[in-house]
């Protein structure tokens, strides 16, 4: 019997939600390339897994070996993949004031919801591919963090609620290089039910 180590089984791309092509402020065309490259994640990542199953673990080396190489650029393919299924699955919405749960959490967490909002944005700003707004199962808060690429700088035991994209492929298209409008445009098209619905399966409690 297979275990978890040697299931090398292929993943196939979420489908993009049809509300994603009707965005106001992120166009069709941004967004159909940038699942373009969401679809490139998913198949370099099957791409790697099926490499590690044939791979000389008795090379592996720090400095470089094909062990070390495949597993690291892995980390990049499934952060890719991961970071985009939040992006793609919470926008699509109406934006405006959080309600619910997340409200709670919000304000309970950063004072008040534009509190966080400011704090977001200019995570995103300082950010060179993502902020995210996760919850730390040890801390038991949320917290804006930063990442620079797919795979940096993921806190260990923290579950990401909000996935801000602010690698250039997310608006370079609609935004040339105004970053902050296109911010403005994806707190915008946010969809709260959707994050709410994470906070529900998640059990995290106000
Ligand atoms: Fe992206």
């Amino acid at each position: 019997m297979a275990t978890l180590a040697f299931n090398r089984q292929e993943i196939a791309a979420r489908l993009l939600k049809p509300a994603l092509l009707e965005m106001d402020g992120i166009s069709r065309a941004a967004v159909e390339a940038h699942y373009k490259l969401y679809e490139g994640y998913v198949s370099k990542r099957n791409e790697i897994l099926a490499r590690l199953g044939e791979v000389d673990l008795g090379s592996a080396n720090q400095v470089y070996s094909e062990l070390r190489a495949l597993k690291v650029e892995l980390s990049f393919a499934v952060g890719g993949i991961k970071n985009h299924e939040i992006y793609f699955e919470h926008l699509g919405g109406g934006g405006g004031a959080p309600d619910g749960a997340i409200a709670a959490l919000l304000e309970r967490d950063f004072g008040s919801v534009q509190a966080w909002r400011d704090d977001l944005k200019a995570s995103g700003m300082a950010g060179r591919g993502w902020a995210w707004t996760a919850y730390d199962w040890d801390e038991l808060r949320l917290f804006n963090y930063i990442g620079d690429a797919q795979n940096t700088f993921p806190i260990w035991n923290a579950t990401p609620l909000i996935a801000l994209d602010v690698y250039e492929h997310a608006y370079f298209l609609d935004y040339q290089t105004d970053r902050a409008s296109y911010i403005e445009a994806f707190f915008a098209n946010l969809d709260w039910d959707v994050v709410n619905d994470w906070v529900a399966r998640y059990e995290l409690e106000v």
